[in-house]
């Protein structure tokens, strides 16, 4: 394992995360990001159980606390007020006890929970948290189908990018070109304050993403309106892939658990998503791609959304060909797994989810292509995120050609997938 001693990298990695815990949440980064987020926190949570097992069960449970009445789990918990982030809850504007954003993110939750629990040393504990959180998790996975799924098809939109996790990826360009950029209230953002601008999103896009929170808030975040209003509809294979995870996992818990009821929904729709995955492959690509669900057709964009679907049971001959394509990836880049084809014009080495790579993301693949009997692959994922860290540290994610650091330092998730991989190294 690189130069690095396992014990530093776990030394290291639990300095990062303490020092970014706020007692019941911890935030991914200082500066940059001072608030909860969503899936940071699930997935940070697998970090925090390799030392502190009930300071895990919390980070999620504090997230949970701010769920929606209508189930919807938000993006972001504004905890404490912070000027140096933009758009905060003046913004927003979401009518919430605790300022919370109005959009969602990806649905890590069941896996989340149903790894602590099958992992915890304190049994009783984790049984007795799984089911408090059980029927939560089932509401926002039930928000999410009757939401964002008006034609009953088995698969999600996201109608906002920053839902997908992959705020800035090529995926969503040319949807996006249908959201106006004219209407928009004056703003200053914060993010170019704390990194460097030529790695973060352009003005055009910034003024797009406002223009949707907008558009969404003069709709009073009425859920049951706001994916037919909006002019940005996207299925995002790992979106979809997330969530399909999280109901399978559920599904498993809730019936360990006692709660078959509960058990069966989530199966259902972890049977009915996956069957309609198939609607995403791309034989030409090797891989799945993004549906623009407006228009009705595939998008041309081979990015790390569509490798991210391995994180699903998807069929073991998809695995495969995924697999191959990881490894043709990496003739043209260094590190794995590039968030987008470096093959691509449109790739880009340093600006965020265009091109760099992204250890959750890392993490998420290899966990699915173990579980496919890609091990091969999988190891070398798993290799290739640990010399990033024993080279750059831990960052918020890594340019795949020469592994500079890039976005924001000592990065929470980051830190908390170490902990996960030095396991399995
Ligand atoms: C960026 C990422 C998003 C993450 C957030 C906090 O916005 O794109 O996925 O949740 O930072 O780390």
């Amino acid at each position: 394992m690189t130069t690095l001693k396992k014990q530093d990298f776990i030394d290291r990695a639990v300095e990062v995360l303490k020092e970014n815990d706020r007692g019941g949440y911890t935030v991914p980064t200082k500066g940059l990001y001072p608030f909860q987020w969503n899936w940071d926190s699930c997935l940070t949570a697998l970090g925090q159980r390799h030392f502190d097992e009930a300071r895990a069960w919390i980070e999620i449970e504090t997230l949970f606390q701010h769920q929606w009445p209508d189930g919807m789990v938000p993006h972001i918990v504004f905890h404490v007020h912070d000027d140096g982030y933009f758009p905060g809850p003046d913004v927003w504007r979401s009518g919430r006890p605790t300022p919370t954003s109005g959009i969602t993110q990806p649905a890590v939750a069941g896996f989340a929970v149903r790894r602590l629990y099958d992992n915890a040393t304190d049994k009783q504990a984790a049984a007795r948290r799984a089911r408090a959180l059980l029927p939560k998790i089932d509401a926002w996975h039930r928000w999410f189908y009757e939401n964002r799924d008006p034609q009953k098809e088995g698969l999600v939109a996201i109608i906002h990018p920053w839902e997908s996790g992959r705020d800035n990826s090529i995926d969503w360009d040319a949807a996006f070109e249908r959201v106006p950029t004219h209407g928009v209230e004056p703003y200053v953002r914060r993010d170019t304050q704390h990194a460097n601008p030529k790695h973060r999103p352009t003005k055009e896009q910034y003024d797009r993403y406002l223009w949707l929170v907008q558009h969404f808030r003069s709709l009073e975040w009425d859920n049951s309106k706001l994916h037919d209003a909006s002019p940005f509809q996207v299925v995002d294979p790992g979106f979809n892939a997330i969530l399909i995870r999280s109901c399978a996992d559920l599904a498993v818990l809730a019936a360990d658990l006692g709660e078959p009821a509960l058990a069966q929904a989530n199966r259902d729709r972890a049977e009915k998503g996956q069957a309609a995955m198939e609607k995403l492959w791309s034989e030409e690509h090797g891989q799945y791609l993004c549906l623009d669900r407006v228009i009705g057709r595939l998008i041309d964009s081979a990015s790390i959304g569509g490798l991210l679907a391995a994180f699903s049971a998807v069929p073991k001959a998809r695995a495969e060909v995924i697999s191959n394509t990881i490894g043709k990836l990496a003739e043209r880049a260094h590190f794995l797994v590039p968030s987008h084809d470096p093959a691509d014009p449109r790739f880009d080495a340093k600006r965020y989810w265009r091109g760099p790579c992204w250890l959750v993301v890392n993490y998420m693949i290899a966990d699915g292509l173990f579980a496919a009997g890609q091990t091969a692959m999988a190891e070398r994922i798993t290799q290739s995120s640990l010399e990033l860290i024993a080279g750059s540290g831990f960052a918020e994610y890594y340019d795949p050609l020469d592994g500079e650091p890039l976005g924001g330092g000592r990065f929470t998730w980051t830190a908390a997938m170490v902990l996960e991989f030095v396991q399995a190294a």
